[in-house]
């Protein structure tokens, strides 16, 4: 691919590939220093913080420019325009060749409406933002192709993560499509099998650690430092220039006019502090005129940032024992943990956290709108219903959850929601009853005409209300 020339030909300018000369450098989010290039943890080396990564050429960009570009890109058929991610390139680091870049066309995720929550909550312009429709079913390809292509470019043969399943995932499909080699490590017995299974198939080192998330990401940073690979972490800055491209979708598919919310689940908040650096940086250039609040849902069982906010005033970070079934985010010692609060402050979004029952109920009604998600996306839904009841978000204001990983990726969860057999032997077995209604189990039955009849007679009866408008 040739280098991006100025060229005074609109036309012209419109056809090329564009990756410009690499101009980012990585900013301190503790003391703000600047620096070419970054350790393997990513760390401050003056005050121990986390790095960013930061291009003075974003500021300078045209707003209404760019918009007609990635519009127009939409339509076109080479590689990088073909990525809901390099799509907007122009606001992303640089790789220094377009041959360096991993993609599996990731991005251009749906907006869809949500009519049976809008209905329930009262909130008519409710939208959910899927990522889980993304290659391996979550919203860390949106991140990966970016890290793993600066992985690439740097020649490392081996690239390694710690993971609740997701994030392991993604990054084994991308080391197998950059021709590099993947190192996961998960807790074992605490991932969900479909989780698992892609890493396997994708050709990954597979470890199951006797240990939780908290413990791997802790045996990964001292890896790192022994062992010449590469953390694929969303501790690497790269993931969340690749993450933000989530909010700049979002808000080309909203034509611009930024919602009133975002809400995001929170496990290692890299996320949020994705989402948060790219709203931040859209309003700083121009592409929107004001800020959407942004806020963050935990599970109750894996609250540490709530509980960083209400008791330490986002000072510093209370870390917790992490428990919940929405496996994804059973984190209790978040990395991005600063980044997040930053974020929060800076968009003025709010924190809950919500209970196992209350997710439960809110992933079965985001699978009965005809979309599902995995446990841990459903907390959205759950936390939307509570900001709402605390007044923090109104009717009449426009609403977008994200969900970020698909309905396939935690099968049993699922199945035993359904059977009724998902709180058996826990404290909440008996208040989990008033979910019954959510509840769809199968039913066997004699393989006869009568009997699937009588099941149908029966299902009409129980629903009469139940309708297609
Ligand atoms: N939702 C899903 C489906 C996830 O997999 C994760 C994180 C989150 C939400 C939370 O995002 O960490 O950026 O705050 N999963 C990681 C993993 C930790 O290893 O797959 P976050």
């Amino acid at each position: 691919m040739p280098p991006s020339s100025a060229t005074s030909d609109p036309d012209q300018q419109r056809s090329q590939p564009t990756l410009s000369q690499a101009t980012f450098r990585f900013r301190c989010i503790g003391c703000g220093s600047i620096t070419d290039s970054a350790a393997q943890d990513f760390r401050c080396s003056d005050c121990g913080n986390l790095l960013e990564i930061t291009d003075s050429s974003w500021n300078s960009r045209n707003p209404t420019a760019l918009k007609s570009l990635w519009r127009e890109r939409r339509t076109l058929n080479e590689s990088l325009d073909l990525s809901g991610v390099w799509r907007f390139r122009e606001l992303l680091p640089a790789p220094q060749s377009e041959e360096h870049v991993v993609t599996l066309r990731e991005g251009n995720t749906p907006l869809y409406e949500l009519p049976q929550s809008s209905r329930a909550t009262g909130i008519t312009r409710l939208y959910a933002k899927h990522q889980g429709m993304n290659p391996t079913g979550s919203f860390k390809d949106a991140g990966m192709t970016v890290a793993a292509t600066f992985a690439r470019q740097a020649g490392y043969r081996w690239v390694a993560c710690a993971s609740t399943g997701n994030t392991s995932a993604s990054m084994a499909a991308y080391a197998a499509r950059g021709g590099m080699r993947s190192l996961v490590l998960v807790p074992e017995g605490k991932i969900s099998w479909s989780k698992l299974s892609q890493a396997l198939d994708y050709g990954a080192l597979t470890c199951q650690l006797r240990t939780d998330f908290d413990g791997c990401l802790r045996l990964l940073q001292e890896l790192v430092r022994r062992a010449p690979v590469y953390q694929l972490n969303s501790i690497n800055p790269f993931r969340l220039e690749g993450q933000k491209t989530l909010a700049f979708e979002l808000l080309e598919q909203l034509e611009w006019d930024p919602p009133d919310h975002i809400i995001v689940p929170g496990g290692n908040l890299g996320n949020s502090s994705a989402i948060g650096k790219a709203l931040l940086e859209m309003l700083e250039i121009g592409l929107i005129p004001r800020l959407p609040k942004l806020s963050v849902i935990q599970a109750e069982g894996a609250n540490a940032l709530v509980r960083t906010l209400r008791e330490a005033g986002g000072k510093r970070l209370v870390s917790v024992q992490a428990e919940t079934r929405a496996t994804a985010i059973r984190i209790g010692n978040p990395a991005s943990w600063e980044k997040a609060v930053k974020v929060l402050q800076a968009t003025g979004g709010a924190c809950e956290q919500v209970s196992e029952l209350e997710i439960a109920q809110a992933k079965a009604e985001i699978g009965a709108e005809g979309i599902g998600c995995e446990p841990a996306s459903a907390v959205t839904l759950a936390g939307l219903k509570k900001l709402l009841l605390q007044g923090f978000v109104k009717r009449e204001e426009t609403v977008v959850l994200v969900l970020t990983g698909n309905l396939l990726k935690d099968p049993d969860f699922t199945m035993e929601f359904h059977r009724g057999n998902l709180f058996q032997g826990t404290a909440q077995e008996q208040a989990s009853e008033k979910l019954n209604p959510f509840r769809h189990p199968p039913v066997v039955l004699d393989a006869t005409l009568d009997a699937v009849i009588k099941t149908l007679e029966q299902a009409e009866k129980s629903d009469p209300a139940h309708s297609n408008v």
